[in-house]
Formats: C-alpha cells, structure tokens, sequence
C-alpha cells in the first residue's frame, strides 16, 4: 500500500482542503504514514496569506528536497495557495516538485497519481469544489462544510482572491443533503467555511439564496446542535444573519467579525467598503439581538500610511466592542496586491511592534474581563478529549468558542454542562456539573 505524508499550513480552509486531500488518497488506495522519510508521497497544503507562512513552508520545502536526493522515487507534492500564487515560477524554482495545483484542482492530484506520466505537472485552473471530495475527518463529531469557494472582494492588501479565484456558491440543496448525511454519521457540530460566508447563495440560479436561508435549513437537520462559520464580512452582515444567531436552536453565539482596522480613513485605502461608524452599528445591532454574544476580530496593524491618529482610532474601537478574543497582524506586503505597491506612509517596522504591543495589551484586557462574565455560570460544553495541559481534565469548547478544560468524565462528542470556575483571556476552567448525565447519555 503506498503511503502519504501531508502537512497542512494556512486557515481552517485549508483544513477542510486537507481532510478531503486524505480522503481522496484514502480512496486511491493510500494510507497515512506519520513520518516524511517513510512516505512515498510528501504532500503539503499550503498558505501565503503572510510572508511569515512562506518563509515557515519554503523550510519545510527543503526538508522535502532533501529526502528526495536520498529517495529519488518519492514524489513531492504542493498545493493550496502559495502554489497558485507562484504557478509561472515553481517547477523553475523548486525543480524537484513533481506536481503543484492551487485549491481549486485537488481533484486533479488524482488524476496525476494514478497516470503514467513521469513529467512534472502543474494544475490551476478553477474545476470544482474540494468539499465534493471525500473526506476524512479528523473527528468524527465535528465536520467543516464548504459552501462556498474564492472571494469577490478586493481587499488592497490580500492574497486571497487571486489564489482562489472568483467566488462560486456550491448549490444549497447539495448542501443540505450534505448536512443530512453528516448527521446520519453522527456529526453534531458543523462549521460552515468560505472565504466570505455571508454572501453565500447570491450568484446561485436560476434560484439565488441567502446565507441566513442556509443557517434555517441545517438548523433544522436533526441531530445538528452546533452551527459555526468563518469568516463573514461586515458589509454582509445583515438584520436576517444576526436573528438567526437570536432565533435558531444550533446557531452559537458566536460571530467572528473581522475589523482590519478602526480608521475609517484605513479602511477606505483597504477597500474594505465599511467605515468605522457601520462597523459599530453592526456590533450594535448583534448586542441588541444576541446580548450575550461572543464577538471576535481580526485586526492588521501597520497597513501603510497609518497614523498615530489612525491607530488609536483602532485601539478606541476595541475598547469600546471589549471582544471576546482577536487575532493581530503585522501588515505584511503580499505579491500582486495593491496595498504591496504603496510606497507612501510606510511605518518603520519599530512603531509597528510598538503598536502591536498596545494592541495586544488592550485585546487581552478585554478578553480576560469578559470571559469573567462566564465565572459562576454553568455552560453547554461539546466535549473534544482530554485536556492537552493536563490529561486529568478534560477539554472542549463552549458555544461561545471558548476552550473549557475542566475536571468530569464524559465521551468526546458529549454535550455536557460545566460549571465555571475560572477564566483567563484564552481559556475558561470549571467542572462538570452532576446534571450531566441526565442531559446527554454520551456523557460516561
Ligand atoms: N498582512 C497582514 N495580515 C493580513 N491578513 C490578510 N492579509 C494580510 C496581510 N497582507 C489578515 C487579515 C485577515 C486574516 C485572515 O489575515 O486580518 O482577516
Ligand atoms: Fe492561507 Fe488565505 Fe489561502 Fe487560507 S485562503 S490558505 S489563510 S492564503
């Protein structure tokens, strides 16, 4: 039985890419192997959202070459995002890749694999959706679901849209049977996945759809109990897609809503298509809806020509959204973009550090402070395995995407209830309340 070695970089996306890359392997007769040296196929998903992901894959690219010249009939395999965006130069660059494809053609991975061709080979022409691939989840309670792929923003300073190309909806009737079926597998949590959710379904026909129409129609797939997604888009985010977090059972409160930045001016040379003003009224109207909602963000520091002015309009709207939790970026100058050509109001790389620095100090203030709303309360919590500090817990997460370690015995893809003890900005501690038992009989 050949065997297969893959190494996944990048977003959740990606993941999901991963998951169907090993099941389509799986189904050619693969099997996984846990070391490179052993492996005939050495395959890497790969990410070039920031510089930091190239130069961290570029290493593991070397590691690759090396195994090659000592095994010559290993075939070394890239995909993913960083192998479309350096399609014209990479088999010139790193002549010991045998096939590249971007995330549109892992499809056609297979179709190398089982050729007689003995040429290198690149594919990266958009031919179909990875989520049509089998899969094979790395847990079998919780599932991504892909519904839609590439993005139609322009966004000045991302990588994306020329990686993974315009946006396509995948159809909504195949989606819902896809939920079905994951149910019937006994998957319980599900997490939609596209690169700008809420505007799933528009460019369907002859029937377009709305991202919230999808939210009702798996909430109400028996045995979903949990619905994510990631990422939306504020100017996306409607009335309709914020009640649904209100109104339907599975929905968690829970939104991840990436900012960028909280200068109007900033996010004008983003083009990101919100200001400042929308961005609130948006956290406003969720509050409203769903007072108790975790929100997230992502936020870029150092996007050319950002002021001091500039940065403190960012640090005031996150003091005054308190979020749950933030990922920082360093803006980061990526190949073909916009924002790479700017040449005007460059920040010198120690303001940004000295930005991060307050940035970080203000997102964790906030984190820590409302993850202590949760002290003292009891939470639904979806039980994933044992707590990775310390074995003699256990870990899951809470409808509000915290992690919960906490001490009780229960089955992974339990939905126990967890009295809350502790919290810090990143993690929530507690212990299993005695109704657990009653409440879900995968519990013990
Ligand atoms: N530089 C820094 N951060 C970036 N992101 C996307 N492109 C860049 C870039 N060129 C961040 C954004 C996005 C997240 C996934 O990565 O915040 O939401
Ligand atoms: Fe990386 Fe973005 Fe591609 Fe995800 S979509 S793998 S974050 S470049």
């Amino acid at each position: 039985m050949p065997r297969y070695h893959l190494t996944t970089f990048g977003c959740q996306m990606n993941e999901h890419d991963s998951e169907r890359m090993a099941g389509m392997l799986q189904s050619l007769g693969y099997s996984a192997s846990a070391s490179q040296e052993d492996a005939d196929l050495i395959l890497f998903n790969t990410c070039s959202i920031r510089e930091t992901a190239d130069t961290r894959f570029v290493a593991h690219l070397g590691h690759a070459r090396r195994i090659k010249r000592e095994r010559p009939s290993v075939i070394v395999g890239v995909g993913g995002c960083w192998a479309q965006s350096v399609k014209d130069e990479v088999f010139a660059q790193f002549p010991f890749v045998d096939v590249a494809f971007g995330p549109g053609q892992v499809h056609r991975l297979a179709e190398f694999l089982t050729s007689e061709s003995l040429t290198a080979q690149g594919f990266f022409e958009f031919e179909g959706f990875t989520g049509d691939l089998p899969a094979s989840r790395s847990r079998p309670f919780q599932s991504w679901m892909q519904i839609s792929v590439g993005c139609n923003c322009r966004c000045s300073y991302c990588i994306v849209p020329s990686t993974r190309g315009r946006e396509v909806s995948r159809p909504f009737a195949d989606l819902i049977a896809e939920a079905q079926t994951l149910a019937a597998d006994g998957v319980r949590e599900i997490t939609l996945l596209g690169q700008n959710v809420n505007s799933y379904g528009r460019d369907l026909r002859p029937q377009p759809h709305a991202f919230s129409d999808l939210l009702r129609a798996i909430d109400a797939v028996e045995g979903i109990d949990r619905i994510r997604y990631t990422s939306p888009h504020p100017k996306d985010m409607r009335e309709d897609v914020i009640r649904a977090h209100a109104e339907l059972p599975a929905v968690c409160e829970h939104i991840h809503l990436p900012l960028q930045s909280g200068s109007t001016a900033i996010l004008r040379a983003m083009r990101r298509t919100y200001d400042q003003a929308r961005f609130l009224d948006r956290v406003r109207l969720i509050r409203e809806h769903v007072p108790d909602c975790a929100i997230t963000t992502d936020i870029i520091v150092g996007f050319p020509g950002e002021t001091e002015a500039d940065f403190d309009q960012t640090l005031e709207v996150v003091n005054e959204v308190a979020f749950d939790g933030a990922f920082t970026f360093v803006f980061s100058p990526r190949r073909g973009t916009q924002a790479a050509e700017l040449t005007d109001g460059l920040v010198p790389h120690e303001v940004k550090v000295e930005r991060m620095e307050r940035l970080v100090y203000a997102v964790q203030r906030h984190a820590a402070e409302r993850a202590g709303r949760f002290v003292g309360r009891t939470l639904e919590v979806l039980v994933e395995g044992p707590s990775r500090t310390d074995p003699l817990r256990l870990r899951g997460r809470s409808r509000h995407n915290k992690v919960v370690n906490f001490i009780g015995a229960a089955a992974p893809g339990a939905l126990v209830p967890v009295e809350i003890t502790g919290a810090t900005s990143q993690t929530l501690t507690g212990e299993m309340s005695l109704l657990a038992l009653a409440a879900d009989p995968l519990a013990l």
